[in-house]
C-alpha cells in the first residue's frame, strides 16, 4: 500500500498499477481466511472432539463450510459497496467545486455504476446468508426478529419496542407471513422463538442463558439493512441523473452524494455487530462458551492493558489513514488544476 501511495510517478505505471493489485488480492485472500476461522466459530464443521478439544478433520469441509461461502461474499461485496460509495462521495465533492468536471463524471459513473452492481449483491448474498443462519443458527435469526414465541407463518417485525425482561415486544409493526417468506421462499415454515429456544438449549447443554442481546440485534439488523436501502435510492437516482445528463447542476443532490460517505462503514460496522453479538453466549456455537474459553494464565489487568493498547494503534492508523486520504484527494485536485484536467 506504501509503494502505491508513494510510489506514484517514482515507478513506472505498470510497476505501480500491480502494487495495488497485489494489495486488492492479498486483503482478499487474508479476508477468506479471517472468515474460516470466524465461520468454525458461527457453524463448526470438519472437526472431531478428542482429548477433550476439538481437532481438524477435514480441510477441505472448514474451508467450504457453508457459512463461510455467504460470509464472504456479503464481506467481499460490502468492501465493494464502500469503494464505490467512496469514489461516488469524493467525485460528488469534487463536482460541487466546479473544477476538472470531465474527470469527475468519469469517476462518479464508474462509482454508480460499482456500488449499484455491489448493493444488489450485497443484498442477495445477505439475504442467503439470512436463510442459512434462520436454519442452521436459530437463536441468532429469533434475536435478530425478537421473535420470542414459535410462529407458523412468521411475520416480519419492522420495528417494536422490546421489553427483554418480560420477553414481550410492545408497539410492534408487524407484517404477516414475511418472516417465513425470507427464509423458506414460502408464506408458510416455522420460525422457532427465543423462549423455546431456550427451553431446547437448557436440555441440550445444561441450565444457562443462551439469549444474545436482543435489542442490540435487532436495531444492527435494521440498522444496516436501512443503510443498504438508502444508498440503492440514492444511487438509483444518482444513475437517473447521470443519465438525463443533469447530476453535475443538481447541487443540493450532489451534497446528498457527499453525506453516503458514512453509510457503508456504519452498515459494515453493524454487520459485524450481528455475526459475534449473535453468538454470544457462545465462542463456539454448541461448542465452547465465551466462559470456558477465558484464558487461565492471564490477569484482567492485561487484557485490559491490551486491549488499550490494540484502540491506540487502530486509533493512530485510522487518524493517518484519513489524514493521507484528505490529502491525496487535495494534492490531486492541485495537481489536476496544474494539468488541465488531465491527471
Ligand atoms: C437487504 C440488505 C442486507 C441483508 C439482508 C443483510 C444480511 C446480513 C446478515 C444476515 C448478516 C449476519 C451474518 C452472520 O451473522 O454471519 C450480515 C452481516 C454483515 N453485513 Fe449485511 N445485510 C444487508 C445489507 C448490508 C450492507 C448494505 C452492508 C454494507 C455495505 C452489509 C455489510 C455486512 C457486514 C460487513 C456483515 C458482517 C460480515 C458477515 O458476517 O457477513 N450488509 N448481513
Amino acid at each position: 500500500l506504501g509503494v502505491w501511495i508513494f510510489g506514484e510517478g517514482r515507478l513506472s505505471k505498470k510497476l505501480h498499477c500491480l502494487s495495488i493489485w497485489l494489495v486488492a488480492f492479498g486483503s482478499n485472500l487474508s479476508a477468506f481466511w479471517i472468515l474460516v476461522a470466524n465461520s468454525f466459530m458461527q457453524h463448526p464443521v470438519g472437526y472431531t472432539i478428542a482429548n477433550g478439544r476439538a481437532e481438524m478433520t477435514d480441510f477441505f469441509a472448514l474451508v467450504t463450510n457453508p457459512y463461510v461461502v455467504g460470509q464472504y461474499a456479503h464481506t467481499v461485496l460490502s468492501g465493494i459497496v464502500t469503494a464505490g460509495v467512496i469514489v461516488v462521495a469524493v467525485s460528488a465533492y469534487r463536482l460541487l467545486s466546479g473544477q476538472n468536471i470531465d474527470t469527475f463524471k468519469t469517476a462518479i459513473k464508474s462509482g454508480i455504476i460499482y456500488s449499484l452492481v455491489g448493493l444488489f449483491l450485497v443484498m442477495g448474498s445477505g439475504h442467503l446468508q439470512a436463510q442459512f443462519i434462520g436454519k442452521n443458527v436459530p437463536m441468532k435469526m429469533a434475536a435478530m426478529e425478537a421473535l420470542w414465541e414459535t410462529e407458523n407463518p412468521a411475520p416480519f417485525t419492522v420495528i417494536a419496542n422490546i421489553d427483554t425482561e418480560n420477553k414481550v415486544n410492545h408497539d410492534a409493526i408487524e407484517v404477516p407471513y414475511v418472516l417465513s417468506l425470507l427464509i423458506y421462499d414460502s408464506p408458510e415454515g416455522e420460525v422457532k422463538g427465543i423462549n423455546e429456544l431456550q427451553e431446547q438449549y437448557i436440555q441440550q447443554y445444561g441450565y444457562d442463558d443462551y439469549i444474545p442481546n436482543v435489542v442490540l440485534l435487532f436495531w444492527s439488523f435494521r440498522i444496516m439493512i436501512a443503510c443498504g436501502v438508502a444508498m440503492i435510492g440514492a444511487m438509483l437516482l444518482a444513475g437517473l441523473l447521470f443519465y438525463t445528463k443533469r447530476l453535475e447542476n443538481t447541487r443540493w443532490f450532489l451534497n446528498i452524494l457527499v453525506l453516503l460517505l458514512p453509510l457503508p462503514f456504519i452498515a459494515n460496522s453493524f454487520g459485524w455487530i450481528i455475526t459475534e453479538a449473535g453468538r454470544q453466549p457462545w465462542m463456539v456455537v454448541g461448542l465452547q462458551k465465551v466462559s470456558d474459553a477465558v484464558s487461565q494464565n492471564i490477569t484482567s489487568t492485561e487484557v485490559l492493558i491490551t486491549l488499550i493498547g490494540f484502540t491506540l494503534i487502530y486509533a493512530l492508523l485510522a487518524v493517518a489513514a484519513i489524514f493521507i486520504a484528505l490529502k491525496f484527494v487535495k494534492k490531486d485536485a492541485h495537481k489536476m488544476d496544474d494539468e488541465g484536467g488531465q491527471a
